[in-house]
This record gives structure tokens, sequence and C-alpha cells, in this order.
């Protein structure tokens, strides 16, 4: 049976079918996945049931797997509540309210000078109610918006801090991890590298617009994260256990669903691939997609 491609609600989120991504998998089945990658953003595999290293060598289809600073094992992160033995995190440390700003609308490691590319999350362990993901279609966002408002956002540049950002959810970065991450600018409007087309790129971890005053970036950027999480541009997933999901974190922003915590055990695990960058020069957005045809 070939692989089939189904998209499910308005824009951007697809599942795939009629593939064993836990075997080795050959070229033409890896370019299949990986162009439906690219047209959709975010893919839904069900029954998939990886192990970690399942996982890892599945990623490594799609780029450089990276290495998860905050993570239980190399390059798989457990983002639940629960550690890789199923034990109840203590829910009062800093690893657990870091996490819980997964919450908020956001694109992975936002924060970095070069954020990854893409994620992948797998459901291991999760509640009866609630603990469901959502993404938002910024690229369909960006593209909602006329052209007129399109051209005042397209040279903007935002700032990412991330000791403003988590502090919203009462996590207090360290001082090493304040040099580590020092605030960093990414576009507004990213191009993205591979097919050219732009998405709206704030989200939660976007604390500035460089060039506007505190209370003026803020309420812009709260502003396009409103536009692009109306309902049109968005789609809930409820996990089943063994589903894996890849999103694209150039062209959407995602956020988990909140669940019983305390009693309830919701243990999903991300692996992410390199991106590349930086995204901004000089204040002003890079042409990313006009850099990989150059390089
Ligand atoms: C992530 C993330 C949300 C969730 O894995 O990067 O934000 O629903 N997850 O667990
Ligand atoms: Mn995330």
């Amino acid at each position: 049976m070939s692989i089939e491609i189904e998209r499910l609600g308005n824009s951007f989120f697809a599942e795939v079918r009629n593939v064993d991504i836990a075997k080795p998998l050959d070229a033409e089945t890896v370019d299949t996945i990986r162009q439906a990658q690219r047209d959709h953003g975010v893919l839904l595999f069900r029954d998939a049931h990886l192990s970690d290293d399942q996982q890892e060598d599945f990623t490594a289809h799609f780029g450089t797997v990276e290495f998860n600073l905050r993570s239980d094992v190399d390059h798989i992160a457990a983002l639940g509540n629960v550690d890789l033995e199923g034990n109840f995190r203590d829910p009062t440390t800093a690893q657990a309210s870091f996490l819980r700003a997964n919450q908020q609308w956001h694109s992975d490691s936002q924060f970095f000078k070069v954020p990854s590319a893409l994620s992948f999350l797998r459901a291991v362990a999760m509640p009866d109610e609630g603990g469901a993901t959502q993404w938002a279609d910024t690229r369909a966002a960006w593209e909602a918006l006329p052209p007129t408002r399109q051209a005042d956002l397209q040279d903007l540049v935002a700032i990412n801090d991330l000791q403003k950002s988590r502090a919203k959810t009462g996590h207090n970065l360290t001082e090493e991890d304040r040099k580590r991450w020092p605030p960093i600018e990414h576009p507004v409007a990213r191009i993205h590298e591979e097919t050219g087309k732009r998405a709206l790129y704030v989200g939660s971890q976007v604390t500035g617009i460089s060039g506007l005053d505190d209370a003026a970036g803020e309420a812009l950027i709260n502003e396009l994260v409103a536009h692009s999480t109306q309902e049109q541009f968005v789609y809930t997933h409820e996990w089943t256990v063994g589903e894996l999901v890849i999103w694209d974190n150039r062209r959407c922003l995602h956020r988990g669903r909140p669940w019983d915590e305390e009693s309830e055990a919701r243990d999903v695990r991300r692996s992410t691939t390199e991106g590349s960058g930086p995204t901004s020069e000089g204040g002003l957005p890079v042409d990313e997609y006009a850099r990989a045809r150059a390089a």
C-alpha cells in the first residue's frame, strides 16, 4: 500500500497513513514524507509507537538532530510531568516551571540565535482529560494580512528576552542561563528557507520590537499573536498514546493545554532538528530563502 496523506482541519495539519516509521525507511518514502512536511507544516503519524532510539533515527531523516539542553537522554527531551521512569516530577522545581511555559503560544527555542527547524513530539502517556496540543498556522495568518499591513511589518525585528518571557510563568533564570541566552533578535515575519514564504514569528517568548518602546512593542506582539491564533488558523489535537507529530517551527506556533498535573501523567518526548541562521542581521530580517539558494 502506498503512503496516503490526508489534510485534517482548515489549512496545515495532515495525517500520514500506510507507513511504519518505526522501521528503516527507503529513500523514496523519506522523500515523500519530507515533501509532505514542506507542503503541510504539521504531520500526524498514528500508531507509530516509537522507542526513543527509533524517534531519534526517524528525526535524522529531516536534518541534524539537536542535543537537548534540558533532556533526560541526549537527543530526546521528556517534556511532560513525569521522568523517563514514569515518576512524577516535583512541580515546584525550576524545570517544572520552565516546562509549564509550553502552555503559552510559542515556537521552539525561539530564544536561540539559531532556533530549531522541526520538532518531533511523541505521546508516551496521556491523561484521560485535557493535555491536547494546539498549532496555529502563522503563514496563513501572515497571508491574511492586507498588503499595506504586511509592508509595515516586513522589516521589523522582534526582541526575545528569555528572562522577561519566562518571568511570566514564575520561572527565574539562573545567572548562568542569562549569560547563555541573552536577549536576541528575530524577524517579525520570517522568510522560510525552503519555500520563500513568510510567516509571523512572534509568540510568548518575544518581549519587544526593535525601535518601538516597551508598551508599543508589547501591544503589537499581542495583536499579532491574537491574529495568528484565531480559530480559523488553529488546529487542536487530542493525543492517543503511540502517536508522533512533526511540526515546522518556522511556520507555526504551538502550545500545550492544561491537565490535572497532580494526579495524571502526561509523558511527551521531543526531538528537534537544527535550523540555520542568523535570522536577522544589522537589525533587519535576513532573506533566508535567498541565503539558502546562494549557499
Ligand atoms: C513542545 C511543546 C507542548 C505540549 O514539545 O515543544 O511545546 O503539548 N509541547 O506538550
Ligand atoms: Mn514547544
